[in-house]
């Protein structure tokens, strides 16, 4: 079951953002312990070094990888022909990258606006753009296509009242189900899956690193405690509820699967309060 045996990942933010495990960093590993030769990239040096050393200390001879940009079509072309200069082809696309400023229309910027539209969006965009030629290829040569997997958030599903707003993240989130979907169609016939997994509102070392300061919380423990207690379930998830979705839809198990999104939230955008 959910073998990746032969099968090559490209993941993106293959890194985190402190200290434990983000979402591509466990999706990276998890596809490798199923076997998978995977090729991580992150913008960030140490973070990758840090994927690399879990690879290490899990035994696990499947790392490659480079820093790269995906905001930047250059480098996402660069890293993508390392990936195929190494391992000879790319059965699996992750698209994890992104993150969330907040702000309204009237108090974000347009500079802020733009860049978490290519941070969200575009970078999803760009990682296809290169990939999907290979697997097109690998697909008319009489093999298997390809899966791509895109990382979206319930942060484009619901919104809270009186709470945080992050619009572009809202924005750029939602395109990348539509993109995926879009995507999935222009390439149904050619052996390519394209499908989104939406998180919601979980506990990644983003928590500490980022949200704390961002929503202006006393401390990180107090954020914790209060995201736990806004989810249906009563705990947030964690990177590797999202990294064995990405894995299931990454998997041959998932072959009839395409154009569609698989929501990781525990309850959340299903719940309404009691009246
Ligand atoms: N953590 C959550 O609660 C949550 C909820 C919903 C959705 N998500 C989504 O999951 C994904 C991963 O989230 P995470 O919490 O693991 O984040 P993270 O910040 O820990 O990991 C993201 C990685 O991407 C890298 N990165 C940032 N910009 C980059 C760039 N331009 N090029 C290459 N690499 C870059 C960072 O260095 C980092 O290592 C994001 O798309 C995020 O929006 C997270």
């Amino acid at each position: 079951m959910l073998s990746m045996a032969g099968k090559v990942a490209f993941v993106t933010g293959a890194g985190s953002v402190g200290n434990g495990w983000g979402n591509g960093k466990a999706a990276a590993v998890l596809l490798a312990r199923q076997g998978a030769d995977v090729f991580g990239v992150d913008i960030n040096d140490e973070a990758l070094a840090a994927t690399k050393q879990a690879f290490h200390d899990e035994g696990l001879a499947h790392w490659g990888g480079r820093r790269c940009d995906v905001t930047d079509s250059a480098s996402v072309r660069d890293a993508v022909e390392e990936c195929v200069a190494r391992y000879g082809r790319i059965d699996v696309l992750v698209n994890n990258v992104g993150g969330s400023a907040p702000g309204d229309p009237v108090t974000m910027s347009e500079d802020t606006w733009r860049t978490q539209i290519d941070i969200n969006l575009t970078s999803a965009f760009l990682g296809c753009k290169h990939v999907l030629p290979i697997m097109e290829r690998q697909f008319e040569a009489g093999g298997r296509g390809g899966a791509i997997i895109n990382v979206s958030s319930i942060g484009c599903m619901t919104f809270q009242v009186d709470g945080r707003v992050s619009s572009a993240y809202a924005a750029s989130k939602a395109g990348v189900l539509a993109f995926s979907r879009s995507t999935a169609i222009a390439y149904i016939k050619k052996g390519i899956r394209v499908n989104t997994v939406v998180p919601g509102v979980m506990h990644t070392p983003l928590v500490e690193y980022r949200l704390t300061s961002q929503l202006g919380a006393a401390s990180a423990e107090e954020l914790i405690a209060r995201r736990h207690a806004s989810v249906p379930m009563g705990r947030m998830g964690d990177a590797w509820d999202v990294a064995h979705a990405i894995l299931f839809l990454a998997s041959d198990e998932a072959r009839y699967i395409t154009a569609t999104e698989l929501v990781v939230d525990g309850g959340m955008t299903a719940a309404r309060p009691a009246s």
